[in-house]
């Protein structure tokens, strides 16, 4: 794949042998549920590197001194429904009171086309850094569509992270969205005539909540 500048592709050993996991057919849904979190946590530290400080006076036991601290209050968390709730709490863990926007899409299984059905967005998002989060970035659609409709409502700022993304999907978002960081932790090699990811982990919706 072409490289972007504002795709970036995890490499780090812990991220892959979770992931191992994750594909694997036999993991069942408490286990997966547990890993997407935990890919998600670790992604976060990594996507958080660029964020911005606050100066605070923290007062030690023996004098006080300027430290740095994130503005909390600065983040928000939107999943794309239903599988971005997966990712929820992997960021939760890191920054707990993010407030929590859902956007809800779900793909057309004729056309692959992504339909908006759902959209509360946290009073204010617009000047907060979006962390937009989706496990599955397949064809890109979803995230493309999702990505626009929070720049109609006023965002600026704003992160998308996937668990697994395909090179067709990555780079179609990436060119409609050169404002957008994209973080995946894994880019996998394409996508089937059903436009899911291969070798991918099959639906991930369907693998977090047990619906099939
Ligand atoms: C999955 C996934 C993404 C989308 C990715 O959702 O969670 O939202 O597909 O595909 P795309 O990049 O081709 O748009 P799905 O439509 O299966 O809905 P679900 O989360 O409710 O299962
Ligand atoms: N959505 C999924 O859940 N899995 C894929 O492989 C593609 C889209």
């Amino acid at each position: 794949m072409k490289k972007f500048d504002n795709v970036f592709v995890f490499d780090h050993p812990l991220i892959k042998h979770k992931i191992a996991i994750l594909r694997d057919k036999k993991t069942g849904m408490k286990e997966f549920r547990e890993l997407v979190e935990e890919i998600t946590t670790m992604m976060t530290y990594e996507s958080m590197r660029d964020v911005e400080l606050v100066p605070v006076q923290v007062e030690t036991p023996l004098e006080t001194c300027t430290q740095y601290k994130v503005a909390e209050e600065s983040i928000a968390i939107v999943p794309i429904l239903r599988a971005g709730l997966g990712m929820v709490n992997g960021v939760h863990k890191v920054f707990p009171t993010a407030r929590v926007g859902h956007i809800g899409m779900y793909r057309d299984e004729e056309t692959f086309e992504p339909k908006e059905y759902y959209c509360k967005l946290p009073e204010g998002i617009e000047k907060k850094t979006v962390f937009l989060v989706d496990p599955m970035l397949a064809t890109g659609g979803s995230a493309c569509d999702a990505l626009s409709a929070l720049k109609k409502r006023g965002c600026k700022k704003i992160k998308l992270m996937s668990v697994i993304g395909a090179p067709e999907g990555v780079e179609r978002v990436a060119k409609a969205h050169p404002d957008v960081k994209i973080y995946v932790s894994t880019m996998d090699r394409e996508l089937n005539e059903h436009a899911y990811i291969l070798p991918g982990l099959g639906d991930a919706g369907d693998r977090l909540f047990g619906t099939k």
